[in-house]
């Protein structure tokens, strides 16, 4: 059945292909068959096996890497089955393309590789044999079923790995504006490190490897599509903020349904996306030209991320108080409240 054809509720607002539409993105996706310079590559979705395209890009062209391959466990990927393997084979395999993303890497890179509780142990110890690893991030996933002789798995892990000790870290630009539950005051009755609005109380704190602000897509929500275990653009938002700068470039080899080219376009990086599967890659493309003109990341309003359910707070107007004036990093959350009218 043509994509676009599947009956959907009146409010679904899932991205889907035309036939039409399938047929122009195939023209706009490159295969590779020999040594490409930065430039033919960058901000392109790559058709191909990751294991044979990254052999062709030029060696050290990248700043970032976003890595979210295929999890120890059989799943479908439109045409493509990924098996369940045993734990030695799964790491031979993510070494050989560790390997391959090393040599790509910037010697000032950072690289960040998803997985979950399963192969969570696989992926350090691969990583560690060709980057410094640095932190593991634990995400909590807000959706999947019930288990009933275990218990249900509601997290995943993102290594972070750096490929020497100089590397981007901008902590400002991931700060998380949080509901403040304890509002304590100053003597002079001013809130201590915390704003006072319309819609509640929040304060901007230090970003932790704990992450429970995060919505997996789902029907309703404008970046969704049908793609199995698309990764939602807040997160992705939140790596690359914080390790690349406006400019840089960001590799994905297991790019899905492009997240990670479209957050690169939302916040002004260069991207080289590489899928195997045409479907996927065709939508890619299409929420590509979608944030030509829709640069919003949910979750993500003037330079702040925040948590889940806060989107009336994000439209708010703050009661600005004096405090506000004096400089510190706080203020953002104030400018953030006074001028956001986005999602
Ligand atoms: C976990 S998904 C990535 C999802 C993506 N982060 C997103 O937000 O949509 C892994 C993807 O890797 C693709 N894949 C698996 N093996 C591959 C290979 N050898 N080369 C390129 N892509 C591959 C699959 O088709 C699948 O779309």
């Amino acid at each position: 059945m043509n994509d676009a054809a599947r009956i959907r509720a009146p409010l679904n607002r899932t991205i889907t292909l035309t036939e039409r539409e399938r047929a122009a993105y195939i023209r706009e996706l490159l295969t590779l068959s020999r040594p490409v310079s930065l430039d033919e590559v960058c901000d392109r979705i790559v058709r191909q096996d990751a294991l044979v395209a990254l052999t062709h890009l030029p060696n050290e062209c990248a700043d970032l890497a976003i890595v979210d391959p295929p999890y120890n466990k059989s799943k479908q990927f439109n045409e493509d089955c990924f098996s369940k393997t045993s734990a030695e084979e799964y790491a031979a395999w993510a070494d050989s393309w560790l390997r391959l993303l090393a040599d790509k890497m910037k010697p000032t890179a950072s690289i960040y590789i998803c997985s979950e509780w399963q192969s969570s142990a696989t992926i350090q110890n691969a990583a560690t044999r060709h980057f410094n690893v640095r932190n593991r991030i634990t995400w909590e996933r807000d959706k999947g079923r019930g288990a009933k002789r275990n218990w249900k798995n509601c997290a995943e892990d993102i290594w972070f790995c750096t490929k020497s000790e100089d590397f981007t870290f901008n902590v400002d630009a991931v700060k998380l504006s949080r509901r403040v539950l304890a509002p304590y005051r100053e003597r002079d009755g001013a809130p201590k490190d915390w704003q006072e609005t319309d819609r509640g109380n929040f304060r901007l704190t230090h970003p932790s490897n704990l992450w429970t602000d995060i919505t997996v897509p789902f029907w309703s929500m404008p970046e969704n599509t049908d793609h199995p275990t698309q990764k939602p653009e807040k997160l992705i938002a939140k790596l690359m903020l914080a390790s690349s700068r406006p400019g840089d470039v960001v590799l994905d080899p297991f790019a899905g349904s492009g997240t990670t080219a479209v957050v690169a376009k939302k916040t002004g990086r260069r991207f080289i996306a590489i899928e195997m599967d045409e479907l996927y890659c065709c939508l890619a493309q299409k929420r590509l030209d979608k944030a030509k003109t829709d640069g919003a990341i949910q979750g993500y309003a003037d330079g702040v991320f925040w948590e889940r359910n806060t989107l009336s707070a994000q439209k708010q107007t703050s009661k600005r108080h004096p405090r506000e004036s004096r400089g510190d990093g706080q203020t953002a959350l104030f400018l953030a409240q006074q001028s956001s009218d986005r999602v």
